[in-house]
C-alpha cells in the first residue's frame, strides 16, 4: 500500500472535456496508489480541500477530471499552467483488482477514476452513461467503452455476469447494486480531512456507520 504524502505540486495542464476539466498536475514525490484511492487537492482561496479520485496517471504526472459544481472546483477547473497546489495522497481503499471477468460502470462524472482502473485491468469492456452529449466527450477517455444517453440508463444494457466495478451517482450505485450485489461500489460524501480524523464523512451503510474516507470510498455488501 502506497504512503500517502502531502506535497506542493506544479500544473502541467487544463484542458476541457465536454463539461468537465482534466488537471494535470507534476507527481513530485507522490505515488498514484491503487484505481480507486483519492487525493486531497487545495483549491486557491478554499481553506478545505477537496477529495478527487485519480483520473490519470501518466509518467511523472497525476490527472484528475473535475466537474465544476461549486467553488472549490471551479477553483481547481480554472487553475492555470505554472500554478502550484497542495495536494495529499493516495488516500482510502480502492478497487480490488482480483477479478476474473470485469465491466467498469461509470456515470457522469463518475468516469472519473476508470481510466487509471482500465489501463490497471488491461482495458475490460466498459458502460458509461451521460446526461447529454455534451457531458458524453468524457467517454474519450475510454474509448472501448459503450455509452448510453439519458433518458437510457446504464443498467438497461449492462450485462449481468460479469465483476462490475462502479462509480456514479448514488441513485445509480443503488440500481447497480440491486442487480449485481457483490459489485464494487465507489461511493462519495463530503470530506474535510480525508485521513480518519474528522468524522465528516460518515454514511450510514445498511445499519452500521462508516467513515467512507477510511473504510472506503470503494464499498462492496457481499
Ligand atoms: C472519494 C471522492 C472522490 C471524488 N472524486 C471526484 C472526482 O474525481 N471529480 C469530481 O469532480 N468530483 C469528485 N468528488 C466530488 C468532489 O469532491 C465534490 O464535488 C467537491 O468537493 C465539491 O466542492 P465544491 O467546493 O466545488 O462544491 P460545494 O459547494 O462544496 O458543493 C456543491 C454541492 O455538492 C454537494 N457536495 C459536495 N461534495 C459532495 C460529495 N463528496 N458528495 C455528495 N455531494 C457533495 C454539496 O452539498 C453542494 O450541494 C469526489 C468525492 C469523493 C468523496
Ligand atoms: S473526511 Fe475526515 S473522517 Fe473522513
Amino acid at each position: 500500500m502506497s504512503r500517502p504524502r502531502r506535497e506542493r505540486l506544479r500544473v502541467t495542464g487544463v484542458e476541457d472535456v465536454g463539461p468537465y476539466a482534466l488537471v494535470r498536475v507534476d507527481r513530485g514525490g507522490l505515488e498514484p496508489g491503487v484505481p480507486g484511492q483519492f487525493f486531497m487537492l487545495e483549491a486557491p482561496g478554499r481553506v478545505l480541500p477537496r477529495p478527487m479520485s485519480l483520473c490519470l496517471a501518466p509518467r511523472g504526472e497525476l490527472g484528475f477530471l473535475l466537474d465544476p459544481i461549486g467553488p472549490g472546483t471551479v477553483a481547481l477547473a480554472t487553475l492555470e499552467v505554472g500554478d502550484r497546489i497542495n495536494v495529499f495522497g493516495p488516500l482510502g481503499n480502492g478497487f480490488r483488482l482480483d477479478v476474473a471477468r470485469p465491466l467498469l460502470v461509470g456515470g457522469g462524472i463518475g468516469i472519473a477514476p476508470l481510466p487509471y482502473l482500465s489501463e490497471a485491468l488491461e482495458r475490460p469492456p466498459a458502460v458509461l452513461g451521460f446526461r447529454s452529449e455534451h457531458h458524453a466527450e468524457a467517454a474519450a477517455l475510454l474509448p472501448n467503452a459503450e455509452v448510453v444517453i439519458d433518458p437510457t440508463l446504464i443498467t438497461e444494457v449492462m450485462p449481468l455476469d460479469r465483476d462490475v466495478l462502479a462509480c456514479g451517482p448514488e441513485p445509480m450505485l443503488e440500481a447497480v447494486r440491486a442487480l449485481v450485489p457483490d459489485a464494487q461500489l465507489a461511493w462519495e460524501a463530503p470530506m474535510a480531512c480525508g485521513y480518519g480524523a474528522c468524522y465528516g464523512c460518515v454514511v450510514e451503510v445498511d445499519g452500521e456507520l462508516k467513515r467512507l474516507c477510511v473504510e472506503g470510498p470503494v464499498l462492496c455488501f457481499s
